[in-house]
């Protein structure tokens, strides 16, 4: 069914290797404001697998991963079966990269060499090829790895992010701090195009070309109570759990054996204070742990808040006992998660994709045609 309300869209690149930062901090909170928008919105659900070479990537697993994602998702309780909710692949709707082409165009290089995204994942790369390469013995040899690193799909990445989202005439977009300049840039490209091409019917009245998606700050408003707690990395709680940690000792993957989980947040660091308490600047390490624990209750269907869990534990002085408790009620959602993942209907997934992907097109090409009329590719 084509959608017939206002949209929500959000774009959650694939990832082989979730850990319960991406769950908590993202999937679930998306597939529960899927839930409960349902009825007022038609929410975009889609994997930006084009978006996932942007950096070097081992294409091998990059196919199973996509559909890694919409198996979690279903464990994580999305309803394939909600006619509202539209699932679909970046890939399998070509009106993205041909949108985006055309957006590229009315972009300049400027703007997309000040993205912040940009700056920092491409100055990383640079960083690391610094330290692999003696300059300026192999200084060409730099250069050529430079350039070939770094790539134009890096560069114009929030160009193909507009497509993404003008294409379906988006309102609401939800996305994390670091695509909020993207969102932005979304903005941007949106109003200049309809300053240039769109249609004056006469003094007032003025056809745009796309639907600009809110301001940012609305977007916040919008979806304040919808966001995630963020979890923290367990071995070095003053960073965010992130799996471009290389150790691997603060994260727990949601494909973890739940023994091993256990140790892991068995040897969590806290602090010498002493005291269970919620309080993230002076003990961190313990703030994390309440966290944690209140989201795999929550996700065991209690209802619970934060400040709950942390009364309840308030003033415990054995570290070690508190931890066990963690541990285990974290084994047992991973047990229980790894369950519902084995148990996801694959067909369903493969069905819901394909009429997604089937109506989605309809809906992009056109918008595609309208701007290829615009820019006179069509009459
Ligand atoms: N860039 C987003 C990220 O890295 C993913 C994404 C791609 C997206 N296209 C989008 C998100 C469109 C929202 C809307 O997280």
């Amino acid at each position: 069914m084509k959608p017939s309300k206002p949209i929500i869209l959000t774009g959650v690149r694939a990832n082989n290797n979730i850990h319960i930062g991406n769950y908590f901090g993202a999937i679930l909170p998306i597939i529960n404001m899927a839930k409960r928008r349902s009825d007022e919105y038609d929410i975009n659900l889609f994997i930006p697998d084009l978006h996932s070479f942007t950096t070097p990537i081992d294409h091998s697993k990059l196919y199973d991963s996509i559909l890694n994602n919409a198996r979690v998702y279903t464990a994580a309780g999305l309803p394939l079966d909600n006619p509202s909710i539209h699932l679909y692949r970046q890939s399998r709707i070509p009106a993205h990269s041909e949108l985006a082409w055309i957006l590229d165009c009315f972009t300049g290089f400027g703007e997309m060499g000040r993205m912040t995204q940009f700056k920092d994942k491409s100055h990383k790369f640079l960083d690391e090829i610094d330290s692999k390469i003696s300059l300026p013995t192999s200084r060409q040899k730099a250069w050529d790895v430079v350039h070939t690193g770094i790539s134009v799909g890096l560069f114009n990445y929030p160009v193909l992010m507009a497509a993404d989202i003008l294409l379906y005439g988006a309102t609401y977009v939800p996305v994390g701090d670091d695509q909020t300049q993207h969102l932005e840039f979304t903005r941007d490209i949106a109003e200049r195009m309809n300053r240039k091409f769109g249609e004056r019917m006469n003094y007032c009245n003025f056809v745009d070309l796309f639907i600009v998606p809110k301001p940012v700050i609305q977007q916040h408003q919008f979806f304040g109570k919808d966001q995630g707690l963020r979890i923290k990395d367990l071995a070095n709680p003053a960073k965010k759990m992130s799996k471009s940690d290389e150790s691997g000792r603060g994260i727990i993957f949601l494909s973890d054996d739940p023994k091993s989980a256990h140790k892991k947040i068995m040897s969590a660091t806290t602090d010498s204070i002493g005291k269970v308490q919620y309080d993230k600047e002076n003990q961190p390490g313990i703030s994390n742990l309440l966290e944690i624990l209140t989201l795999v209750r929550q996700d065991a269907g209690r209802e619970v808040t934060l400040e709950q869990t942390a009364n309840e534990y308030f003033g415990m002085d054995r570290y070690g006992d508190f931890k066990r408790i963690v541990a285990d009620e974290v084994a047992e959602f991973l047990e229980n998660f790894q369950n519902r993942l084995a148990a996801v209907d694959e067909q369903a997934i493969e069905e819901k994709l394909a009429s997604s992907e089937k109506d989605m097109n309809v809906v992009a090409n056109e918008t595609l045609y309208r701007v290829q009329k615009a820019v006179g590719l069509r009459k």
